[in-house]
């Protein structure tokens, strides 16, 4: 096997970062291939915590190298200050980080230009992390992006800053709001460069040859299928391919290097921020679920979302990805909730559906639901699959017969310790 990929198969959080920690240790170079630091992944060791929003959550394991790919979008200040945050913490991530040329830089202007727009969206606004990942993936699709690559350069770096936060800042006005100067947003990148110099290179040229070395490789998705600019729950999306075909396309790695899909989900199912959510819970139990599993966001720190496990969604997510085994997240939350339950299907205007729709449909979706009862508890009872409790055996044999991928995994907790690897 020498290169993974792993995919969040919800609306993201699904805990791809305790399993991409809990994976290091057999794997040598871990990417991030999209996304930017719209994500948080969060990697807990004994008692201390990291939430990861750049620098791929591998690096935590001291011999891995990390990558950050040309399908990344990187705000060059915050990943300095991730990096700075993580050599506090006691990892030093400098010497073994790279950082793509060819990514996008989320500039000033990125950030303002989002808020802006989701203030503009009024009662639509989609409820955007506000990193500016929008603007930034759309100045890449419309060619006026600013490369990585470009810092390097600084004075035609700060030619192109002039020019691009010129037009950004006619769109700003437009908007009634405050300019951005072009300048500032010059010099806080450029202050950057001592730090990020050393990391900067061709990491397509790096991961083709570490292939060719027939190296362990992971790619570390960020966000989910859900939120997938072409495959989720369209506009409520982020803006880049979550899917398994982004992490190809944003790290340079060919299609058939790839050897393995690791899909993550959730036992029960969260969103953050708006857009439809078909097995989305109401009241106490929502409540009672975001309690238990601390679901408020790691990014932004805003209450997730909270419903039961949807086969449909996660068929689809497994499907379109290929996915080949199933890490399955959480299913300690569920302990002692009382019974549990899943969406097997939905009904839509009378007519049972089974494949998950795209646009407005989502909307009128009644969930079909079906009760598997409650799941005694069994935290820290052991680590094998005969020790899980009947209920959640249950779970995992309805998802590999819905979804016709293996549960390889069953996290129950949030620490590596806590994962049962299913033989
Ligand atoms: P990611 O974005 O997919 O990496 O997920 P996040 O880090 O945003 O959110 C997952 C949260 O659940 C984090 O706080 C993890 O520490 C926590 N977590 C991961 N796996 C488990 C688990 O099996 N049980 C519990 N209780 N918490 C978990
Ligand atoms: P990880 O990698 C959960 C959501 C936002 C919003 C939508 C668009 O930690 O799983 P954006 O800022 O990307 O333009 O916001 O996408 N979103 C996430 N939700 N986990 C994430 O990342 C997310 N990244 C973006 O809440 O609904
Ligand atoms: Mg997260």
């Amino acid at each position: 096997m020498s290169v993974s990929a792993l995919v969040g198969l919800q609306w993201g959080d699904e805990g791809k970062g305790k399993i991409v920690d809990v994976l290091s240790r057999s794997v040598e170079i871990i990417v991030r291939a999209q996304g930017g630091a719209n994500a948080g992944h969060t990697v807990k060791v004994g008692d201390k915590t990291h939430i990861l929003h750049l620098v791929p959550s591998g690096v935590i394991e001291p011999r891995s190298v990390g990558v950050i790919g040309n399908g990344v979008v990187v705000d060059p200040v915050q990943l300095v200050k991730e990096i700075k945050n993580l050599e506090a913490a006691g990892v030093a991530v400098r010497n073994r980080l790279l950082l793509s040329d060819r990514a996008h830089l989320v500039l000033g202007w990125h950030k303002a230009l989002d808020v802006a727009l989701e203030v503009a969206r009024g009662a639509q606004a989609l409820g955007t992390t506000k990193r500016g990942i929008g603007p930034t993936y759309s100045d890449k699709a419309s060619r006026s992006g600013i490369r990585v690559g470009d810092l390097l350069r600084p004075d035609q770096f700060r030619a192109r800053v002039r020019e691009e936060g010129g037009l950004r800042n006619r769109l700003l006005a437009a908007l009634g709001h405050a300019p951005v100067d072009p300048e500032a947003v010059a010099d806080e990148a450029l202050q950057t460069l001592d730090d990020l110099r050393p990391l900067i290179t061709d990491t397509v040229a790096f991961l083709l040859q570490a292939h060719a070395a027939d190296r362990h490789i992971l790619l570390e998705g960020a966000q989910g299928a859900l939120l997938d600019v072409d495959l989720g729950t369209y506009p409520f999306v982020t803006s880049s391919n979550c899917h398994v075909g982004g992490l190809l396309a944003g790290s340079g790695l060919p299609p058939r290097a790839l050897d393995r899909v690791l899909g993550v989900s959730k036992a029960y199912c969260t969103r953050v921020g708006a857009g439809p959510f078909p097995s989305e819970l109401q009241g106490p139990l929502e409540s009672a679920l975001r309690e238990r599993g601390r679901e408020f966001g790691a990014t932004t720190g805003r209450p997730r979302r909270c419903g039961w496990l949807d086969l449909v969604a996660l068929r689809y997510a497994v499907l379109t990805n290929g996915v080949d085994e199933i890490a399955l997240m959480k299913s300690d939350v569920l302990v002692g909730l009382g019974p549990i339950s899943v969406v097997t299907h939905y009904r839509i205007d009378g007519q049972v559906h089974r494949d998950f729709p795209a646009g407005e449909a989502l909307g009128r979706v009644e969930p079909v639901l079906r009760e598997l009862g409650p799941i005694e508890d069994f935290v820290g009872r052991g680590s094998t699959e005969t020790e899980l409790p009947r209920v959640l055996r249950d779970l995992v044999a309805l998802i590999e017969d819905e979804t016709r991928a293996r549960v390889s995994v069953v996290s129950v907790g949030p620490e590596r310790s806590q994962t049962i690897f299913r033989s």
